[in-house]
């Protein structure tokens, strides 16, 4: 095939291989290749719709673009003596069909508006793929907590026991914050698919094109309006990242808190080995490496979004070659968030839980003093501050006895006697217990099995609404993408 088609006319003199792979776009175009012929296919059938062009171009155009589209775009349209894809592609058309049919397809458009629809139509598919690894992720959280709402374990503030939980609830905080990263991504999602198609360079164009069509054909739920905006931002690509950035921030913690479970100290839970790695030196060495990754993973996902942000920040309207730069990002992020997403619900799954190591660190470190102290409040009648006062310096002698906290009672002043107030030994053993502390905890949101239970029923619920809305909108870029197509078909038969 012949040279870069764009270059022909304004431009002399011989490049570099260095040259033409600097400036080319290709490696990062791989991935809007195929988005580019619907949207070569869509604007072509506009044309013929507009009477840009006549019907003997049309039929010319598709059959060398549906071609493309059933049997892949051949590797010689990715060399790098083509500044990107969009070029590739025209040159191959010239080059089979002639300047006379090949040269018409790119009226009325410029590779500024072509290649942003382009990376609109991959990314939406990308974030649809992502909702789905996040709704397999909750679907793992929530079938397991189902499985734990009675198994208990100790809490954790600054990472000292503090007052017993549940599995059950401890997962289900993860649920929830990935249940938040979600919604980001379905209102990221919104904003993206708009279509920025028609813009051409940045000033449309003189010809009567009609945006709305092939807004329409390629599945687009609305309009870039304003056509200097449409070709100049990429904050579509700026919020999915930084989206994508809090939820591997979410990631990373659950990976770590596994590491943490997994280590000797606690044996918590036990990895798969199939998501473990071993030591060349040390025979007996079974590591989290796949958490481990993950949680670096999370670095490169803020990495990916930071050097995307950089990059326009100094940008004047309206398009500007930077802009190239900051595309690969956008790839790179949604490629090591969606592989850690598919992970983390595969390791999660198979992990097994010791929920006897568990329960035996739940009521460690005092950790049901709390209940003790809001107990004495209930029995006695004395103020929460005094309560708390008595616990902590029982807890100071090293136990909570009726005998020791009668002495704390007695140092706190006021002349107070629990078991004047009635306190037995047994009472406060109960008190003291783990069960009892955890099924006070009932309200909502709390780690009581009744309000585990109860949030359970609604974390169901909201996980089935948001399948069935992630169904929704893949079924309907699919519909789109069947019809673009078939249209196509139509006009050439
Ligand atoms: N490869 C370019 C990009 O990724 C496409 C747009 C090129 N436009 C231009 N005026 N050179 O942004």
């Amino acid at each position: 095939m012949r040279n870069d088609v764009v270059r022909l006319g304004r431009l002399s003199g011989e490049r570099s291989g260095d040259m033409m792979h600097f400036l080319s776009s290709m490696r990062a175009d791989r991935y809007i290749a195929g988005a580019d012929i619907l949207v070569d296919i869509a604007h072509v059938l506009m044309l013929d719709r507009q009477k840009i062009n006549d019907r003997a171009t049309t039929r010319q155009l598709l059959p060398a673009l549906l071609r493309l589209h059933d049997k892949g775009i051949p590797e010689e349209v990715f060399d790098d003596r083509f500044e990107d894809v969009h070029a590739g592609i025209e040159s191959l058309l010239i080059e089979s069909l002639g300047v006379e049919a090949g040269g018409r397809m790119h009226m009325g458009r410029s590779r500024n508006d072509e290649v942003v629809t382009c990376i609109r139509i991959r990314l939406r598919e990308d974030l649809i793929a992502q909702m789905t690894a996040l709704l397999k992720v909750r679907e793992v959280l929530l079938t397991l907590s189902e499985n734990h709402t009675e198994s208990t374990m100790p809490g954790f503030t600054h990472l000292q026991h503090a007052q017993p939980t549940t599995l059950a609830h401890h997962l289900l905080a993860y649920e929830q914050a990935f249940s938040r990263d979600f919604d980001r991504l379905k209102e990221a999602y919104a904003r993206v698919n708009q279509s920025p198609l028609g813009a051409a360079a940045f000033a449309s164009t003189g010809y009567p094109i009609d945006r709305e069509f092939t807004a329409t054909l390629l599945g687009f739920d609305g309009l870039v309006t304003n056509t200097m905006d449409a070709v100049a931002t990429r904050d579509f690509a700026l919020e999915t990242l930084a989206d994508l950035t809090i939820m591997m921030a979410n990631a990373s913690r659950l990976c770590e808190e596994l590491i943490f479970w997994s280590t000797s100290f606690v044996k918590f839970v036990i990895f798969d080995d199939a998501f473990c790695s071993t030591s060349s030196i040390m025979p007996q060495k079974k590591n989290p490496d796949t958490a481990e990754i993950m949680r670096a993973k999370s670095g490169s996902v803020f990495g990916a979004f930071s050097g995307a942000l950089v990059t326009v920040k100094g940008l004047p309207m309206s398009y500007n070659r930077d802009l190239q730069e900051l595309t690969p990002n956008i790839w790179r992020g949604m490629d090591d968030a969606g592989e850690s997403l598919r992970l983390l619900a595969d390791m999660l799954a198979s992990a097994s839980f010791d929920t006897k190591r568990m329960s035996e660190e739940a009521g460690k470190g005092f950790s049901t003093a709390t209940e003790l102290a809001d107990s004495l409040v209930r029995s006695c009648g004395i103020p929460f501050r005094t309560a708390h006062n008595i616990v902590g310096r029982a807890v100071q002698k090293g136990d909570l006895s009726l005998a020791t906290l009668e002495k704390a009672a007695g140092e706190v002043g006021g002349g107070i006697s629990l078991a004047g107030k009635g306190l037995t030994q047994k009472d406060i053993d109960r008190m003291l217990e783990v069960r009892y502390s955890l099924e006070l905890r009932k309200a909502p949101g709390g780690p009581a099995p009744e309000a585990v239970i109860a949030a359970l029923g609604e974390r169901r619920k909201q996980h089935h609404h948001d399948a069935e809305l992630t169904r929704k909108k893949q079924a309907k870029l699919a519909k789109a993408k069947e019809h673009l197509i078939a249209e196509a078909r139509r006009l050439v038969a």
